[in-house]
């Protein structure tokens, strides 16, 4: 089986990366993690991927004139490593129209809230201040708007009353590391297709294996 090339942007601590590095160290599934690039050169996640025995790099945005400038070296990074998709986690920088357009369909994102709700920063802090009941993650295609790209998967928590910005988190946070490598898996399938501003999934079923348990 021919795997697909797939890079990882982080800013962080960078779990939802290893979420993707750990399933994509199983035998059958469709993509390899072939580097990890951080804008912050001193992310966290850089030393937890380079202990997974993944290349990795720092592309400083301090280091460029601007955002134009440190994009098309992002990339170059990029087309350097032939990755032939890249996934956004945790990475905390806005990216130019040009970059996102260049990567169209082939760029993926997780977000901690159910998109549209909650676009942008502190998601979890606003969920509470909202009183929504129910709250969860969203993987999508990157668009040139922050947020906005056609959904791929989705999952939702209960809020729970005596919950903090904290305990939702976490809660959160463990069904991102369950959807993003799903998604992945659904994308470099070819069964995730654009169709507008949808994704339609071709013969998804809740049964599928990336969603069951690991043992399956
Ligand atoms: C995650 O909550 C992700 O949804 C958001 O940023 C956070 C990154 O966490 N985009 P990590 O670095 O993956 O642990």
């Amino acid at each position: 089986m021919s795997k697909t090339r797939v890079a990882i942007l982080i800013s962080g601590r960078g779990s939802n990366m290893m979420s993707l590095i750990e399933a994509a160290a199983a035998p059958d599934f469709p993509a390899e993690i072939v580097t990890v690039i951080s804008n912050r050169p001193e992310a966290h996640g850089l030393a937890r991927a380079a202990s997974a025995g993944i290349a990795t790099l720092a592309v400083d945005h301090k280091a460029y004139a601007d955002r134009p400038a440190f994009d098309a070296a992002l990339d170059a990074a990029l087309r350097a490593c032939e990755a032939q998709i890249v996934c956004l986690a945790g990475f905390m920088r806005l990216l130019t129209p040009a970059f996102t357009q260049g990567w169209h369909g082939r760029m993926l994102n997780i977000h901690p809230a159910l998109l549209p709700s909650f676009k942008g920063l502190h998601t979890h802090e606003r969920a509470l201040a909202e009183g929504v009941k129910l709250h969860g993650c969203t993987t999508h295609f990157v668009t040139a708007e922050m947020d906005v790209g056609p959904i791929i998967m989705q999952a939702a928590v209960p809020v729970l009353d005596a919950d903090t910005p904290d305990t939702l988190g976490a809660r959160v946070l463990a069904q991102e590391h369950v959807i993003y490598p799903a998604s992945l898996r659904l994308v470099c399938e070819g069964r995730a297709r654009i169709e507008g501003t949808r994704v339609v999934i071709d013969e998804f079923a809740l049964g599928d294996r990336a969603l069951v348990s690991p043992s399956a």
